[in-house]
């Protein structure tokens, strides 16, 4: 099995999947497929949060202060995601969607996503401990959702 690091980062990948499709469906103005496509990110974007605040994170306790402090930051963000996510679901479900505000939102909230991992990937699951049970925690946690939302 790949190490904790690896994992977290596999699954940015993963998320940036959704988030291609998401983009592609606005393009074509799509409303079903970007409700489907964003549908896929909400989910696998809260497991994915879930499995930094349930295990990653606790594992960090011992970090220095400016660890502690950023990930005081990334928590703030993922809670901006889900709600981003949330909103952006109810507002596509309408009947008279207007697509391109719901894009341009959607587009800032992916700029943010990107920073958010890039400093989670450099700054943060470095220092994941390189132990056989965070591991297999993480992935316990990556693996625990419904079928249809696997890829
Ligand atoms: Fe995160
Ligand atoms: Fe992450």
């Amino acid at each position: 099995m790949p190490d904790a690091e690896s994992l977290l980062a596999g699954d940015h990948r993963e998320l940036d999947a959704f988030s291609t499709e998401a983009f592609a469906a606005f393009a074509r103005k799509d409303a079903l497929a970007a409700h489907v496509a964003l549908d896929h990110l909400w989910m696998r974007l809260a497991v994915h949060i879930r499995a930094e605040h349930k295990v990653l994170f606790p594992a960090l306790a011992g970090a220095p202060p400016e660890v502690q402090s950023l990930i005081q930051d990334l928590k703030v963000e993922h809670d901006v995601f889900m709600t981003a996510l949330a909103r952006f679901l109810q507002d596509l479900r309408k009947p008279d969607a207007d697509l391109p505000p719901i894009a341009a939102a959607f587009t800032d909230m992916h700029d943010l996503l990107q920073a958010h991992n890039h400093r989670e990937e450099t700054q943060v699951y470095p220092l994941a401990d390189a132990a056989e049970g965070l591991t297999i925690r993480i992935n316990q946690e990556l693996t625990f959702l419904p079928e249809r939302y696997r890829k």
